[in-house]
């Protein structure tokens, strides 16, 4: 009930599948929550699910790759809330499933600034408060995308190797600032980012899953509640001698 009691955290795509358990686990976990999401309908929602359950939790309209408003947003949060403990950067899209010579210099930008410059831009404007308090702890959603290959989703891949480099950089930089910072590695977990990809698939999406599950040991999807677990331990003080570690929780799909 009270993993993470005392700390203000950010979850950042805080209304998506993955996000919103995340969200919904910090409080009940006792955390005070800013969910951030350019998805204004269900971050509300998020929000006041937390609060019905008496949970403490507040909504901000976010577009993650525009630093004026990463910026402000970040500073209202600690206005607001006092500090910022934690930062979870979940905000994400798959893109295009084409391949290098035949994707578009926009599918290119677009998901890099998502994935990337987004991850580097919440950072950059939480490690402040962080520093301030003392400490901190990032937990960046990265993927088994980031781990191994595949021919699907190539720019992906890209995006979520850097996140995971990105992680473990920052873990050595801040080391002795006491702030942390982990990567979490889902493999599939039911949510509309997997369903659009898979519905987007060149295979057709009964042909991608199938594929896609014949890699899983454990043979099924997983569920956000099975990331949303390993965030909580990253964010909470059970975690304060892990930093620049990768958590994979994927059935089994890397393991092979
Ligand atoms: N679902 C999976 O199978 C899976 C597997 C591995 C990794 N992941 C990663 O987990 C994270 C969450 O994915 P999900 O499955 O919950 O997907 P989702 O689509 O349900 O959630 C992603 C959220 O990010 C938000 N978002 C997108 N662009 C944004 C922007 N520019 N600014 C602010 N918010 C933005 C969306 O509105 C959405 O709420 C992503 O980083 C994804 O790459 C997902």
């Amino acid at each position: 009930m009270n993993r993470v009691a005392g700390k203000v955290c950010v979850v950042v795509g805080g209304a998506g599948g993955i996000g919103s358990a995340i969200s919904t686990g910090l409080a009940g976990e006792g955390a005070q929550v800013a969910v951030l999401d350019r998805d204004a309908e269900h971050g509300r929602n998020v929000v006041q699910e937390i609060t019905d359950k008496g949970g403490e939790a507040r909504f901000w309209s976010i577009d993650v790759t525009d630093a004026q408003v990463v910026e402000r947003v970040f500073g209202e949060i600690a206005e607001h809330f006092g500090t910022i403990n934690v930062l979870v950067n979940s905000a994400g899209i798959t893109g295009s499933h084409a391949r290098a010579h035949e994707a578009t210099e926009d599918d290119f930008d677009k998901i890099y600034a998502i994935t990337v410059k987004g991850c580097w831009l919440a950072t950059k404007y939480a490690v402040p408060h962080m520093l301030t308090a003392g400490g901190g702890s990032v937990v960046n959603i990265s993927s088994i995308m980031g781990l191994v290959g595949g021919a699907s989703l190539p720019l992906y891949h890209g995006t979520k190797g850097a996140v995971r480099l990105m992680t473990k950089a920052d873990a050595i930089s801040y080391a002795s600032d006491g702030i942390r910072f982990n990567s979490v590695h889902p493999g599939p977990i039911e949510t509309s980012l997997s369903v659009a990809a898979a519905a987007s698939d060149p295979l057709g999406k009964e042909e991608y899953m199938r594929r896609l599950l014949s890699n899983v040991p454990l043979g099924r999807r997983g569920e956000p509640d099975d990331i949303a677990a390993g965030v909580i331990y990253l964010a909470s003080d059970e975690s304060k001698f892990v930093t620049g570690t990768e958590l994979v929780i994927d059935g089994g799909y890397t393991a092979r």
